[in-house]
């Protein structure tokens, strides 16, 4: 492999390793699961409703278990459930004084999601909380039992909690420890610790897993993001690789190499966290119900040109990249780019792009899009384009969220905080934004989506047929979308939404080639649900549905008024109003959103949590 490399790149702010003729290899970005962390100079505050809210605003990282440790009366007590964070909740005494503590939300990646496994962990002096992966702990593990050090649990943390154990009994000062742990261990991780010999002061090390400090007046925060300390301060820091830090309530010094340095203090300007149902029984109805209005918003806005999107015109190239639904939005764009502005467009799954060979360079535009702004495989994509020299433009939810601060220019899709795993109302948002894109600017048309709001409110209202549908579908194990181009991409979000919340088997499959195979797997009975919005093919997806049909199999057919479609080969059919045709892809996804959740509930399923789940998917 060394014998390959053509050339050794500098920018170790992005953590570009090496470039070689075929791909570029970037260390890790392994940040999954949630860290807050709170002290303050009020010795008799209470810590644990603080680090609980904390935990509940980062629990989209991962909620298998989570664990709080805190001072009480000069030791340290932990805390620790498998289970999301009501468990934990529920084992904690909210009224015990305290001014210092940290804990912790995981999605299980080594080793079992249970109690065991849990942070914080605790070794010697140290009690830890951690995000990533110590790529060589067992190798640490084996010279720290030597030392004789025994561990309870299989985890990595409770290594790294032994080894700055270690390192502060051989060296006297915690910080010189953790700058040797910097050196010591491989791997990517931001770590908070409470050390049994100082009491007013939290420790943090951080190393390709993002961490930030906030600020406020006699109280200081760590957290893994901005948004779980938004409601109580609005100030952060940022910290780099390789900084480790002591917070004080009243003071903060990062160092670096054993070196002080300045830091700057940032101001939050995005949304705060909104962690309210208001009255729906799930946030992801709640969500479902939001779009017209952020739909019409956003439409409102562009007309008024309260912002404006770039030209992408002048591209040679455009590669979109996303994972899951913001994929599927890509595709989409790439219809709808390829047909309006005749630019061929391709759409890659970013955990794939990361690892192929790249066709990029300076001309080259290569789009992000992600809601949350934290999945790691589209934010290694985006440093990837960045390092072959392409111009990057990320379509992000989340404000100030790492792709948003990584990529050259940001479309923020304006949805507001999304709760629900399964997107929705973000997923729209990223739709119209490339509806706008690809109409460059052409205000007749753009104007015509005036009524999509309207419509969108009018499927939403169509419950009972949603409901009817749903009783059908909810006992089988199996089933089938289908469409054609721009109604195959709306398939397979249609078919994700089933999966993640109602956990029944589907597969999107475009129509023409179900023939070709899958075809075999259709009975009596088999669920086929087929789209079609486009006029132009509608007759060649009809041909496909008569196949279905000839097979026994019940067709939920998902239609617009502008197909003209005759047909009875249908069992349940939804009609869809007359739009831009641009504008399909948003009305053809209510009643698949609708239908998914309808699912799902008949099922008693955790709707806004599914199981094996986080909203945001922070590990490649
Ligand atoms: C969709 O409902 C998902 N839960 C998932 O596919 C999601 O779209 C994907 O993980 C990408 O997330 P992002 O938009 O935050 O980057």
């Amino acid at each position: 492999m060394l014998s390959r490399l053509v050339a050794v790149n500098t920018l170790t702010k992005n953590k570009i390793k090496i470039i070689t003729k075929e791909c570029i290899y970037l260390e890790k970005e392994i940040i999954m699961c949630g860290i807050i962390g709170y002290v303050t100079k009020e010795k008799t505050k209470t810590v644990i409703p603080i680090l609980l809210d904390g935990l509940k605003k980062l629990e989209y990282r991962g909620y298998d278990s989570a664990g709080v440790a805190f001072l009480n009366e000069n030791k340290v007590d932990i805390i620790k459930e498998s289970g999301p964070i009501v468990n934990l909740e529920k084992s904690l005494n909210k009224e015990i004084e305290s001014n210092i503590g940290i804990g912790h939300t995981r999605w299980a990646t080594h080793g079992k999601a249970t109690k065991e496994n849990s942070h914080p962990h605790r070794c010697g002096k140290m009690t830890i909380v951690h995000n990533g992966i110590i790529e060589n702990y067992l190798q640490l593990k084996d010279f720290l039992q030597k030392e004789n050090y025994s561990f309870i649990s299989d985890t990595d943390t409770e290594v790294a909690a032994a080894l700055i154990d270690y390192l502060y009994e051989e060296s006297g000062n915690v910080l010189d420890a953790l700058n040797d742990f910097i050196k010591k261990a491989k791997g990517a991780y931001a770590i908070a610790i409470i050390c049994d010999d100082f009491h007013d002061r939290l420790f943090v090390i951080k190393k390709a897993s993002p961490l930030i400090i906030g600020v406020n007046e006699n109280e200081n925060f760590i957290a893994s993001d901005v948004p779980a300390i938004l409601d109580k301060t609005n100030k952060y820091i940022i910290l780099e690789d390789k900084d480790y830090a002591e917070i004080y309530a009243d003071k903060i010094n990062v160092y670096r190499d054993k070196k002080k340095i300045k830091y700057k203090i940032n101001d939050f300007k995005g949304d705060k966290l909104l962690i309210d149902k208001q009255g729906y029984e799930h946030f992801m109805l709640k969500e479902i119900h939001e779009q017209p209005d952020i739909i019409k918003n956003l439409i409102d806005r562009y007309l008024k040109k309260e912002f404006i999107l770039p030209d992408i015109t002048k591209y040679q190239k455009i590669i979109v990249v996303g994972c899951g639904s913001a994929y599927h939005a890509g595709l989409i764009g790439k219809y709808l780019i390829e047909k309006n502005l005749n630019i061929e467009v391709s759409c890659e799954i970013a955990s794939e792009f990361r690892y192929k060979k790249l066709f990029l360079d300076k001309d080259s535009l290569v789009i992000a899009i992600s809601q949350s702004g934290e999945t790691a495989d589209t934010l290694a994509a985006v440093k990837i384009s960045k390092a072959c020299k392409a111009h990057t433009l990320g379509i992000v939810n989340v404000k100030e969220s790492s792709i948003a601060r990584e990529v050259d220019d940001v479309i923020y899709t304006e949805a507001g905080t999304e709760i629900a795993v399964a997107t929705t109302k973000a997923y729209s948002a990223q739709v119209l934004m490339f509806i706008l894109l690809s109409l460059e600017k052409n205000v007749s048309k753009i104007k015509k989506l005036k009524s999509l709001p309207l419509l969108m409110q009018k499927l939403i209202n169509q419950v009972d047929d949603y409901k009817r549908i749903a009783s059908y579908i909810q006992e089988k194990e199996h089933l089938f979308f289908i469409g054609r181009l721009i109604d195959y991409a709306v398939a397979m979000e249609g078919s994700l939404k089933l999966k993640e919340i109602s956990y029944i088997h589907s597969e999107a499959y475009a129509s023409g080639e179900l023939k070709h195979g899958t075809i075999s797997l259709i009975e009596k009975g088999t669920p086929v649900v087929a789209l079609v919005s486009d006029k132009s093919i509608a007759e060649k997806t009809l041909s496909n549905i008569k196949e279905v049909k000839a097979r026994d199999a019940n067709v939920v057919l998902i239609v617009s008024e502008e197909s003209n479609l005759i047909s009875d080969c249908y069992d349940y059919k939804i009609v869809l109003p007359s739009i831009l045709e641009e504008a399909y892809p948003l009305l053809m996804i209510i009643p698949l959103q609708l239908i998914s959740y309808e699912v799902a509930k008949l099922r008693k399923c955790s709707i806004d949590k599914p199981k094996n789940l986080a909203k945001s998917v922070t590990v490649e």
